[in-house]
This record gives C-alpha cells, sequence and structure tokens, in this order.
C-alpha cells in the first residue's frame, strides 16, 4: 500500500511512503503459496541438473543413440565413445569438470538472466516482495540500476548463445533416428523432439528474440518480414513463463529417460525397428 505524505515540502511533489502498517500485509490469502512452489520448484531442478551434469553416466545410449541435453555438446575425450557428434578436440577432463562444460554455464545464465526468471526468483527467494501487497523486508531497493544485479542487461548476449545450443540439441534429436540398427522410432525419439520444440518455444519466446527481430524500428510497414517475425515471437512471448516451466520439465524428463534406457534400467519402447 502506498499513501501520499501530506508533510511533502512544497513545490517538491508528493512524496510516496508505504502506509503505517503494524502488520507486513492485510492480505488473509495463501499468498504464499505461489512463492513455496516457486521456490520448490527451482530447488529441485537445480539439485537434479547438477547431480546429473557431475555423475557422468548414464547419458548416451549406444543402441539408440540418445545423447541427454545435459551432456551435450560433448566435446572431450572423457566422453563415451560415439556420444561426441562434433569430434572431441578437448582432452581428458577431471571428474569435477561436468562433460558439458562448455554450454551448461551459458544455459544458466541464460536462465538465470530471463525476465521470467528473475520476476519468479525475486519475489520468492529473495522476497523482494514476496507478492502484491506483501511488503518486503529489505529496507533500500535500488532495483537492477547498479551491481551486482545491472549485470543482468547482460541476458541478450546469452540469448545468441542458447540459441547456438538449442541448434545443437535440435541435432541431436534428430540424428538419434539414427540408431546402432539404422533407421528406428522409440519413445526416446518422441521424448527428445519433444524436447527440443519446447526448447525452442521458450527461447524463441525470449523477450531479447522480440528485441531482435522487432526491436529498433522505426516504420514496420518498412520491414513486412521482420515485422511478421516479431508478430510470431510476440504470441510465444506471452507464453514465456510457461514454456519456462514446461522446459525445466522436459529436460529432467528427457534427461532421466536417456538415464534409465541407456542403464538398462528400463527398455525403451520402439514403435519401429
Ligand atoms: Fe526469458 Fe529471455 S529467456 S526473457
Amino acid at each position: 500500500s502506498e499513501t501520499t505524505n501530506p508533510g511533502a515540502e512544497a513545490g517538491a511533489g508528493p512524496v510516496r511512503t508505504r502506509a503505517a502498517l503494524a502488520s507486513r500485509t492485510l492480505r488473509t490469502d495463501r499468498w504464499w503459496l505461489s512463492p513455496l512452489f516457486t521456490t520448490l520448484g527451482l530447488t529441485a531442478f537445480v539439485v537434479y541438473a547438477t547431480i546429473r551434469s557431475f555423475m557422468r553416466e548414464g547419458y548416451w545410449d549406444a543402441e539408440y543413440h540418445y545423447l541427454t541435453p545435459f551432456y551435450s555438446p560433448c566435446l572431450s575425450e572423457s566422453c563415451v565413445p560415439g556420444s561426441s557428434h562434433f569430434g572431441t578436440p578437448i582432452g581428458e577432463l577431471p571428474s569435477f569438470i561436468p562433460l558439458a562444460f562448455l554450454s551448461l554455464p551459458f544455459l544458466l545464465l541464460f536462465r538465470i538472466t530471463c525476465y521470467y526468471y528473475r520476476k519468479a526468483y525475486y519475489r520468492s527467494v529473495w522476497f523482494a516482495p514476496p507478492a502484491c501487497a506483501v511488503a518486503e523486508p529489505h529496507a533500500r531497493y535500488t532495483g537492477e540500476t547498479r551491481l551486482p544485479l545491472i549485470v543482468q542487461n547482460v541476458h541478450r548476449y546469452f540469448f545468441y548463445v542458447a540459441f547456438v545450443i538449442t541448434v545443437i540439441n535440435t541435432y541431436d534429436a534428430v540424428v538419434a533416428f539414427d540408431g546402432q540398427r539404422g533407421f528406428g522410432i522409440g519413445l526416446g525419439n518422441i521424448i527428445l523432439l519433444v524436447n527440443v520444440f519446447f526448447l525452442w518455444c521458450y527461447t524463441l519466446s525470449c523477450h531479447s528474440c522480440r528485441h531482435v527481430t522487432g526491436g529498433r524500428l522505426k516504420h514496420f510497414s518498412k520491414h513486412p518480414v521482420r515485422y511478421w517475425i516479431w508478430t510470431q515471437v510476440s504470441k510465444l512471448n506471452v507464453r514465456h513463463m510457461q514454456f519456462a516451466w514446461i522446459t525445466l520439465g522436459t529436460l529432467v524428463l528427457t534427461d532421466l529417460y536417456v538415464w534409465l534406457v541407456s542403464t538398462d534400467t528400463i527398455p525403451d519402447l520402439r514403435l519401429f525397428n
């Protein structure tokens, strides 16, 4: 809640301050559910992804050529044979370095600086504020205008890298149709495809992508192609939050499936060959 300070100096304009409330909020609904679920969801993903990224097993199925996105691209000589779709220009890596060390940091930074995730963790983890009409515990608010949060502005550059990595993930999904016995289709192929489909939805619905396609134009009428692309990206953009969560789910599901199939814990459900 805000109120106008009647003691404001004449000519200086109204000074906005919070209403003097004894309690942190007057809300009586369960406003804390959303930040709670957000924190649990993000934490679960980070824990799972961190453990899997360091495991170094169950990331490549030699029979059906499924590669989990958590190990793509696998460019080191430490990668199991067959999993390196782009060769092994990097030598052996010590076990404390994830095999996808070239892509994972950028994907992490892409998501950390994402406009939606920023909103999510500012509210649920940093309580700034935790919900509408619930006072935050911090005395000062400087936003993203100075260090360290001004660094969030580099998000647009991570978008370019994420775009390339999504191309690589797509390549992984396509070449997975060519298994040890030639062309075939299994449930794993469908899961890999669904995952890259949503990765594209998430990547292309990025606010930076919207700016790249249609930003800094004075006249849309003079750039019909860019205007059309911008229109399509804008349609995706309104669902960016949903894609942010769906892709966390499809990434875990894809990795889990590849893990279970490649370790012979479950058989791959084959639809063809
Ligand atoms: Fe979310 Fe760019 S990925 S805004």
